[in-house]
């Protein structure tokens, strides 16, 4: 069967021939990959900037946005049938038995940094016809989200940082005053930076809990992604029109900032204008440009004067994924034109060399495999 590799020794991106995976204990399911979403990190995995391949293998197969169909089930297997869709977790734990991150199944805080991630480091990926996993790693999703459901696992980025924003806010009283027909966040205003795909679906989860919604980005407007903005009720703003340390002074304070450029200077100029308890949660991850200058001096008077927090967050959980499969849906019934135009489009396996070599272009691009 196909799947397509990267081989960093040589520097070398291919679409390879490899044996069909089978069933080694009665807990595994096996899956047909049928979307597998093309993200940043998977062309800077193809730049040869991040990834590693399984230990003893010279090549890393590549993909861990994915959506599959259950084909076969272990013995064992409890809760998935043939047929049903999942979404794979992409973290497995280490081995460490003093890792209680990992031993708790909570592999996406793992302590130790021996964790594998699948499609990314030390696991092969999901950009291949057939793939084997434990039942334990797989998402049941509705039949009903077949076309949206490749959008869950970056959503998880998204929903993992919202279950921590709500933990950690309780330290103060930021709860909003209860408005029939209203959620948590109505009160509050959000500033996402980044209009790529985690950053629309960090909008979306920000505006379906009733948060007032800015979403930064370098294009100027219209475009396809102000156009999504535009249909969840969020406010587009161009980097061209209005510099980082301005936005606060033009829509009022942000309470929550939801980094998802991996652009560190324009996150640290808008970090110095942020104003008293207000949180900050990073989620890109930025290539090593070299040094800029930031004034450390205001960030750290900010952040003590002004009681703000700063968060990093990777990976999700299984909670982070239930909550993405849940608000995919409901994201769904509410912009259903929008959440669709996320996927710019589904291309055959052989178009992998452009995806992931290419100029990036569009929202997220899928690529899938045939069901037959
Ligand atoms: C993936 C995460 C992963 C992270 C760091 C992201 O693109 O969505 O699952 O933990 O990269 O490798």
């Amino acid at each position: 069967m196909q799947a397509i590799a990267v081989f960093p020794k040589s520097r070398e991106v291919r679409s390879i021939d490899v044996l069909e995976p089978v069933l080694e204990s009665p807990t595994q399911v096996l899956l047909r990959m049928l979307d597998v979403g093309v993200c940043g990190t998977d062309r800077e995995i193809c730049a040869f900037e991040y990834g590693t391949p399984p230990a003893g293998s010279d090549h890393l197969i590549i993909g861990h946005e994915s959506l599959a169909r259950v084909i076969a089930v272990g013995s064992q297997v409890r809760t998935l049938r043939v047929g049903e869709l999942v979404v794979p977790m992409v973290r497995r734990p280490c081995p460490h038995d003093h890792c209680t991150a990992c031993r708790a199944s909570r592999q996406d805080f793992c302590f130790t940094g021996d964790f594998s991630e699948r499609g990314i480091g030390g696991a092969h990926g999901f950009m291949t016809e057939l793939v084997v996993e434990e039942e334990r790693y797989l998402n049941p999703v509705p039949a009903e989200l077949r076309d949206v459901a490749i959008l869950v696992e970056p959503l998880t980025i998204a929903e993992k940082a919202l279950i921590q924003l709500w933990h950690l806010q309780e330290r103060l009283p930021w709860q909003c005053p209860h408005r029939p027909g209203k959620d948590h966040g109505h009160c509050r205003r959000a500033l996402v930076l980044g209009a790529g795909p985690v950053g629309l679906l960090g909008a979306m989860a920000l505006r379906a809990r009733d948060f007032e919604t800015i979403v930064y980005a370098r294009e100027a407007a219209p475009n396809d992604k102000s156009a999504v903005v535009d249909a969840i009720g969020a406010t587009y703003v161009s980097s061209k029109d209005v510099p980082p340390a301005e936005i606060a002074a033009r829509f009022g304070a942000i309470d929550v900032v939801y980094e998802a450029a991996g652009a560190s200077k324009v996150a640290f100029d808008t970090m110095q204008a942020l104003g008293a308890n207000s949180i900050f949660v990073f989620t890109g991850v930025p290539g090593r440009k070299g040094p800029v200058e930031i004034d450390t001096d205001l960030v750290m008077r900010n952040l003590v004067l002004r009681n703000q927090m700063v968060l990093g967050t990777v990976n999700a959980g299984r909670d982070a994924f239930e909550a993405a499969i849940r608000d995919v849906a409901e994201f769904g019934r509410r912009w259903p034109a929008a959440l669709r135009a996320l996927i710019s489009g589904r291309n055959a396996p052989e178009r992998y060399r452009e995806l992931l070599l290419g100029r990036p272009t569009g929202i997220k691009h899928v690529i899938s495999f045939a069901e037959n």
